[in-house]
């Protein structure tokens, strides 16, 4: 497979003990929510590396001066969960974001076509040009879900060069379809899995994040 946007596994212990413990068929709800937030916090820590705004500053120590590195308050940061399945990883990503901007976009796949329509929209009119963009939905399958987000934050104004996705499994179906689109794109996923099957459930993948994820 050959992508032109990157997309980053981070090979590390928690993120994948937690997806382990997300793929396992005798998780309960209650521990699925767990390995969802866990995930979210540990995959949004590796993406924030080049992308959270910095600036450089002086401060004063108790002995004496030092260069310092803050966030930069002045650039807007926001993150965009995905619903239902997407507020797990939300919960997480916000105990490192405190100070980002949440907007909720509700998408539902048509369990026949596969195709995703749009039930919740509290996207604003209009992004700052410069505002980071992090997206959570935990499953990149056929990528129609993914595609149909990605349309509604670039016409926004949303860059996809300052957009990172933040998921648990991905497949090289919607991986295809994001970096024909956007190649500038950068996705941090616990793990790729290479099947999709003809319900459009990712294989060995997790299950129907949402449903696992709400207990329904
Ligand atoms: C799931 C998942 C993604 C989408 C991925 O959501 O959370 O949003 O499917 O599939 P795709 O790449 O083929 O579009 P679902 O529609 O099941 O809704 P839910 O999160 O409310 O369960
Ligand atoms: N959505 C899910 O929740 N799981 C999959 O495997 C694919 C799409």
């Amino acid at each position: 497979m050959t992508l032109q946007l990157r997309v980053y596994v981070p090979p590390h212990p928690l993120i994948k003990h937690w997806l382990a413990v997300a793929r396992d068929a005798a998780t309960p709800s209650v521990l699925f929510r767990s390995a969802m937030v866990e995930l979210g916090r540990w995959l949004t820590y590796e993406a924030a590396r080049e992308w959270l705004p910095t600036q450089e500053t002086t401060v004063q120590s108790p002995l004496d001066s030092s260069p310092a590195t803050l966030i930069n308050p002045e650039v807007p940061v926001a993150v965009v969960p995905i619903l239902r399945a997407g507020l797990g990883l939300l919960e997480g990503a916000q105990t490192l974001l405190p100070l980002a901007s949440i907007y909720h976009l509700g998408l539902v796949r048509n369990e026949e076509t596969l195709q995703p329509s749009c039930y919740l929209n509290k996207l604003p009119e209009k992004f700052d040009p410069q505002t980071r963009v992090l997206i959570t939905d935990p499953m990149l399958a056929t990528g129609g879900s993914m595609m149909a987000a990605m349309a509604e934050l670039t016409q926004r104004g949303v860059d996809p060069a300052l957009t990172r996705i933040v998921c648990v499994v991905a497949a090289p179906p919607a991986l295809q379809k994001l970096s024909a689109a956007y190649p500038g794109l950068i996705i941090y996923t616990a793990t790729i899995d290479e099947i999709v099957n003809d319900q459009g459930y990712i294989v060995p993948g997790l299950g129907d994040a949402g449903d696992r994820t709400f207990g329904t």
